[in-house]
């Protein structure tokens, strides 16, 4: 870009909008001094004309109800898109790729759902779309896949990628907080998404997977068809218990390359206390990439808030205004990437943790191993506490096992869950090594 001075136009100003404003305003010396030129957020579209606004870049910037004339203004050279949700987001992104913008976004609900058309849009007018904050908030993962270990092949990828269901998990565990509680919090501090229950239910995570399973496989992994499982339902005797076994409860999203098929997901499981993703705590993000060249990398960081996102949108930006090449969006060729070829989850094998809640009398413990050895399924641990209060009662017991395949696991759970001394049905995580 030749222009001294590069118009940016924010599609959004909560959270991370402000955030970005902040810091270009902070380090404005230190962005020219790499850049040689200025940023100047020229247009801002908002929803609400009549929400006070805690910080405003300019007396010059303008805000502005009508996406048209955000997308339209031949002064903004670059679009930044961090309103969230799908329509309105595509309609400001696809318009302004057409009008041969960049376009730098934080939305991975629509790069997941649609980043597949609007990647083949960017490139037919030679516009850049980056998105290096809508995974890992200020982690660089997305140049790290891209650029960093473009010449590895990953075998997997593990991460801890929703800083909101990472930070209720950590305060349930730590503080003993109820789940309502520490979602609250996590609101309050601006880490979750405007619909909160897309991080408790895993989808957030489950986005965040389908942009890396791109940048790492350069496949297209179709959004419903990745199994996901989230946190809402978790106990809190279930994580007292896993922490007196010595483990952790994590929200992890996972993708394996098994010989050239991709296994992946997001689900609940247990870490040991030992595990490198298990010391990962609050609303920080990190993710443990294994390639076959490089071997194990990790990042670690601030997974959302303002600042550590805007910086992210911060460096997209920069990068786009610093160069005159054709940006190279998803790091692959192709103008449409191929379908990937999926594993079922159900073949996946792990070590398991199970907890029931049963009558205490003779015969329980024999029944449930019994039909766990029919199964094939090897016991490692087995432990019962005891009797909880209150009409009802019964007594915890988890079971700890060898690995074992997750079809022949749902199988023995289905039998001992019909069993009349059993009260509850059995909850069950896979423990990852
Ligand atoms: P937010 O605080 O809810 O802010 C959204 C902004 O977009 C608000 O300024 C809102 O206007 C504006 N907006 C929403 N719908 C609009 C519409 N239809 N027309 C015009 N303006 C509209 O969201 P956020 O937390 O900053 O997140 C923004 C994006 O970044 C999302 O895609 C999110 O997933 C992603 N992200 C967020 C974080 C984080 O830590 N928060 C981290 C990584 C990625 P008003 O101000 O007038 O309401
Ligand atoms: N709601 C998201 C999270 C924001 O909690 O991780 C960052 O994408």
């Amino acid at each position: 870009m030749q222009k001294q001075v590069v118009n940016l136009g924010l599609a959004g100003f909560g959270t991370v909008g402000t955030g970005l404003a902040r810091i270009i305003q902070e380090n404005r010396d230190w962005i020219k001094r790499r850049l040689g030129k200025e940023l100047n957020v020229l247009k801002i579209l908002i929803r609400d004309p009549e929400k006070k606004r805690s910080f405003i870049p300019a007396p010059e910037t303008r805000l502005t109800t009508d996406l048209e004339e955000l997308v339209h203004d031949p002064q903004v050279d670059i679009v930044v898109e961090l309103m969230g949700g799908v329509d309105t987001a595509y309609e400001v992104i696809s318009r302004a790729l057409r009008e041969k913008k960049h376009v730098v976004t934080a939305n991975k609900a629509l790069l997941a759902e649609k980043g597949n058309e609007l990647f083949s849009l960017a490139r037919e007018h030679q516009a850049g779309l980056y998105y290096e904050a809508s995974v890992a908030g200020g982690i660089p993962i997305v140049q790290t896949l891209k650029e960093s270990l473009s010449g590895d092949r990953i075998i997997s990828l593990t991460g801890i990628l929703n800083g909101t269901a990472n930070f209720i998990l950590s305060e349930m565990t730590r503080k003993e907080l109820s789940f309502e509680s520490a979602l609250q919090a996590a609101k309050d501090l601006g880490y979750a998404e405007a619909d909160p229950s897309l991080d408790i239910d895993g989808h957030d995570a489950a986005h965040k997977l389908v942009v890396l399973i791109r940048l790492a496989y350069g496949l297209d992994y179709p959004l419903n068809l990745l199994p996901v499982e989230g946190i809402a339902g978790i106990n809190a005797m279930d994580i007292a218990m896993a922490g007196e076994l010595g483990y952790r409860l994590k929200l992890i999203a996972q993708v394996r390359d098994e010989s050239g098929n991709l296994q992946a997901g997001v689900f609940p499981a247990l870490m040991s206390r030992e595990h490198i993703l298990a010391k990962v705590d609050g609303p920080f993000n990190s993710i443990l990439i294994h390639g076959n060249a490089v071997g194990q990398v990790m990042l670690y960081g601030q997974g959302a808030g303002d600042l550590p996102t805007g910086s992210a949108v911060l460096a997209d930006i920069m990068a786009l205004a610093r160069d005159d090449a054709v940006p190279n969006n998803t790091g692959f060729l192709e103008k449409v990437l191929p379908r990937a070829d999926l594993v079922n989850t159900e073949l996946s094998v792990c070590r398991h943790y199970f907890r029931f809640i049963a009558q205490d009398k003779p015969g329980v413990l024999a029944a449930v191993a019994g039909v766990m050895s029919e199964h094939d399924i090897s016991i490692a641990q087995a432990v019962q506490k005891q009797e909880l209060p209150g009409e009802g009662g019964g007594v915890p017991i988890v079971f700890l096992t060898h690995k074992a395949g997750l079809q022949a696991v749902r199988k023995a759970l289905k039998i001992i869950d019909g069993f009349e001394f059993v009260n509850a049905p059995a909850v069950h995580y896979c423990i990852l090594d």
